[in-house]
């Protein structure tokens, strides 16, 4: 028997992933206030690198374990997924304005309104993974599936380190 512990391994992994996101949103938003164009760039890299890979790991392997269980696969999954479009909409709008500014154009009101919808998207969205979804994946997944999930997302890393283990102990 593997127990909780496995499920709560990759849950807690994406959850400390999670707060990561939350800091580099944080620092988006004092960027904009400052007019901080490079470190708005900077987010948007934070994104192409980092959080690309904890998408992976929830489209590709969290999620396709849950949606065996058709209530959750057409509630939450399909929500879940609807707002990662949703997400990569605003960063790809977030991405434009960055260039027309930086050509010299005037697209500080896009930025302004591209940002403030992927803070408020995004805090919401993390909130509602973190509260919702992680608990209902540890209920839900059988300890075989739990322990593929756990070692599949492993194979792809946390980006707060190799293994969410050092940070379980204790
Ligand atoms: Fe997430």
């Amino acid at each position: 028997m593997l127990g909780q512990d496995s499920i709560q391994d990759f849950t807690q992994g994406l959850s400390q992933e999670h707060m990561l996101v939350l800091e580099e949103l944080d620092m988006l938003e004092r960027a904009l206030k400052a007019k901080d164009l490079p470190r708005i760039a900077g987010t948007l890299r934070f994104f192409d690198e980092k959080v690309a890979l904890h998408r992976r790991k929830e489209e590709e392997i969290l999620f396709p374990a849950l949606a065996k269980f058709p209530p959750i696969a057409h509630g939450p999954i399909a929500c879940m997924l609807e707002e990662h479009r949703e997400e990569k909409r605003l960063l790809e709008e977030i991405r434009h304005s960055l260039d027309a500014i930086e050509k010299g154009g005037d697209a500080w009101a896009r930025l302004r309104a591209s940002v403030a919808g992927v803070l408020s998207l995004l805090r919401a969205h993390i909130m509602k993974e973190d509260k919702v979804l992680f608990p209902l994946a540890e209920r839900t997944l059988v300890e075989e599936d739990a322990a593929k999930v756990r070692r599949r997302m492993e194979e792809v890393g946390y980006f707060f380190g190799p293994s969410a283990q050092p940070r379980l102990q204790g």
